[in-house]
């Protein structure tokens, strides 16, 4: 076996403009440049090192789950195709044991192949495909009750709904286990809304001020899309967020439920494409 040409190690804050060449190299506008900050706050960065220079990197967290959660994959397109996000991926793997982790997962848009057959090689299987919907405030239209409703935790696990989401829920921008567990600290967490006793879903407010963000991350859990899809509409509007966004499955209910409450796809257009790997 050759030897490897470059160094994997943790990333500290100094590693900070050696990143961000990098991201530029390949996105001039990637979303890491203006959120690196925050993003190193609360997530493990690895980076490749070759002769000084930084060369790849990528950043896991530990998700609501307690699995590991890999994003931020880079390679500058000069050094591709030498092993080097396979190597990172393993700073991933130890981490994900350390905190007793049995799953690494991540996500990829659709048309990008050659990340998903870089996960592939890596030891991923793909095992979701969600698309993101995205809509504006509206005036009017039906709105969250409070409390639970009829959806007891033992609802939220049976609803048709998780077999079309292949047993998974989007919850702060990664996949967690669609598990009792998890729907518990959800609904402590006051994370689940519902209409009446029609449908509920995850609403999760989001504002990052620096950037102008102010979104509502929504997901469908349990009964009609419909109600529950307009009540976020309605929900942003009276708590003066700019847009709904969410990950949901393509299913015929979805896809015409959308259509009806005024949702769009996201413009980038393709599936996000979920791996996960055992660790
Ligand atoms: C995807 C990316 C991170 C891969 O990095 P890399 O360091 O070149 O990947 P590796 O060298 O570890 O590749 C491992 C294996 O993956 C597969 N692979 C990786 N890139 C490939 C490509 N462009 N075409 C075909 N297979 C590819 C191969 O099987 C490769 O093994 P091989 O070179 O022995 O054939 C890199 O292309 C990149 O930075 N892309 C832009 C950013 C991006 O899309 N990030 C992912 C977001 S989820």
């Amino acid at each position: 076996m050759t030897p490897r040409m470059f160094r994997i190690r943790r990333a500290t804050r100094r590693d900070k403009p050696g990143i961000l060449r990098v991201c530029r190299a390949i996105w001039k506008d990637d979303y890491i440049i203006p959120a690196f900050d925050r993003l190193y706050r609360a997530n493990i960065f690895f980076v490749a090192v070759k002769e000084k220079e930084i060369v790849g990197l990528l950043r896991v967290h530990k998700t609501f789950d307690g699995q590991g959660f890999m994003s931020s994959l880079r390679v500058h397109p000069k050094h591709r195709r030498e092993g080097i996000a396979t190597a990172l991926n393993e700073g991933c793997v130890r981490a994900t044991r350390q905190w007793g982790g049995r799953r690494l997962r991540l996500w990829s848009e659709g048309w990008n192949r050659p990340a998903h057959l870089a996960a592939r090689s890596m030891g991923y299987r793909e095992t979701g495909r969600f698309w993101r919907y995205r809509a504006t405030p509206k005036k009017g239209g039906p709105r969250f009750d409070s409390g639970m409703g009829s959806f007891s935790p033992t609802k939220l696990l049976n609803s048709p709904y998780r077999r079309a989401c292949r047993g998974y829920l989007a919850h702060d921008f990664e996949f967690v286990d669609w598990r009792k567990g998890i729907l518990q600290r959800l609904s402590g967490a006051n994370r689940i809304r519902r209409v009446d006793d029609t449908s509920a879903g995850i609403v999760d407010p989001r504002t990052w001020r620096r950037y102008r963000y102010r979104a509502v991350e929504v997901f469908l859990l349990s009964g009609e899309p419909g109600p529950f899809l307009s009540a976020a509409r309605s929900y942003a509007r009276d708590h003066k967020f700019r847009l709904v966004t969410g990950y949901f499955p393509k299913t015929k209910e979805v896809v015409r439920a959308m259509k009806e409450t005024g949702y769009q796809k996201v413009d980038w257009g393709h599936p996000a494409v979920l791996f996960e790997m055992r660790v």
